[in-house]
């Protein structure tokens, strides 16, 4: 089967389509034959060995063999299962997430049966599938399970263009929120149509400097910081960051002390968020915004784009067989 390999950190053009095995599913394990994918801001910086830290797991100097593929969601059809696998058939359509495993960027791969694995919402195609499971499942941790958003709260969403802000606005206003939208001029207009109430042109005015406050400031793009963000949080506020180790140990300092507080985490186990999703999505509450779509055999092009840091939504790779 075809896959895409990397041996060395470096430029998108460290990326080339490679001949491999197709795997075998083990006893628990489900074959996918994978129709799509997509590009996360997390796998550009990954191919880069960045940050320094994440070197220490996928290899200091170069990727270890097991994280020399990429590909971290996908969409696609089971193409066989597993003798002790209950929850799915040859077939079925499903949308899931690799997890640490990566290696979704193939025509082929093998999952868990306990993997964050859901059948494929209906009314939508594959490419879409794959692009509303990790930015919407990481939106979905952030603002229902750690802020725990609900009706009335005012919640600012910096970085609403992107994967993870594009579903957050949308779920943050399905909390009953009101919504203020940090981002460009150029996408002012679609993250008012997602749900947006308030709109802040993130190159004109700095948020932090307005006399707002916010419940939740969500910081999907880690742009900004605690320091900051403080004087425009409520007295019992929290800041959302995605991303960075000072984060994580801001989130642990200010539990302890209470008011405002960082609330940071990853979305690994996303089953259920998953199950929860493809509800939204099937009852046209949750819009997927993908940007652009490349094939498989473009995937320097794509990783080239997502690296700019101005895609809208999502950008997925349809997989041929
Ligand atoms: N903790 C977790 O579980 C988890 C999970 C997934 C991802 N992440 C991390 O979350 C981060 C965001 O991921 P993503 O995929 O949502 O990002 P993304 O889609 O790549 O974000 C791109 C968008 O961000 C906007 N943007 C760039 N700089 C901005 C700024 N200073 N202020 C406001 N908007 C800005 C861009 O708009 P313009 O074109 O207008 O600049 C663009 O639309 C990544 O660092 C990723 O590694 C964390």
């Amino acid at each position: 089967m075809k896959a895409v390999r990397y041996t060395r950190y470096g430029p998108p053009e460290v990326l080339g389509i490679h001949q491999v095995d197709r795997p075998v599913p083990r006893a628990d394990e489900v074959l996918v034959e994978v129709r799509a994918t997509t590009v996360t801001s997390a796998e550009t910086l990954m191919r880069q060995g960045r940050p320094w830290w994440g070197r220490l797991i996928i290899g200091f100097t170069r990727p270890r063999r097991k994280w020399r593929r990429l590909g971290l969601e996908l969409a696609g059809t089971v193409a066989a299962v597993g003798a002790n696998v209950r929850r799915f058939a040859p077939g079925d359509e499903v949308f899931g997430f690799t997890g640490f495993g990566v290696g979704a960027c193939a025509q082929y791969i093998c999952l868990p049966e306990t993997a964050s694995v859901q059948h494929k919402p209906t009314g939508v195609d594959f490419e879409q599938a794959a692009a509303a499971v990790d930015g919407a499942s990481t939106a979905l941790y952030f603002l229902r399970d750690l802020a725990r958003v609900r009706r009335g709260q005012h919640v600012l969403v910096n970085g609403a263009s992107g994967s993870i802000g594009t579903y957050a606005v949308q779920l943050a206003e399905y909390f009953g929120a009101e919504v203020t939208a940090v981002c460009s001029a150029r996408n002012a207009d679609l993250v008012r149509e997602l749900g947006a109430d308030w709109v802040i042109d993130y190159q004109k005015e700095d948020f932090t400097d307005h006399h707002n406050t916010y419940d939740v400031i969500f910081d999907t793009v880690t742009a900004c910081s605690f320091n900051r963000c403080r004087r425009a949080l409520t007295s019992h506020g929290c800041y959302l960051p995605t991303t960075g180790l000072t984060n994580w140990l801001l989130a642990a300092a200010t539990a302890l002390r209470g008011g405002r507080t960082v609330k940071a985490g990853m979305s690994v186990h996303k089953r259920e968020a998953l199950l929860f999703l493809k509800d939204l999505i099937e009852s046209d509450r949750l819009r997927i915004v993908v940007d652009r779509n490349y094939p498989m055999d473009r995937i320097v092009d794509a990783h080239r784009y997502v690296g700019l840091g101005h895609k809208v939504g999502n950008v997925t790779v349809t997989i041929a067989h």
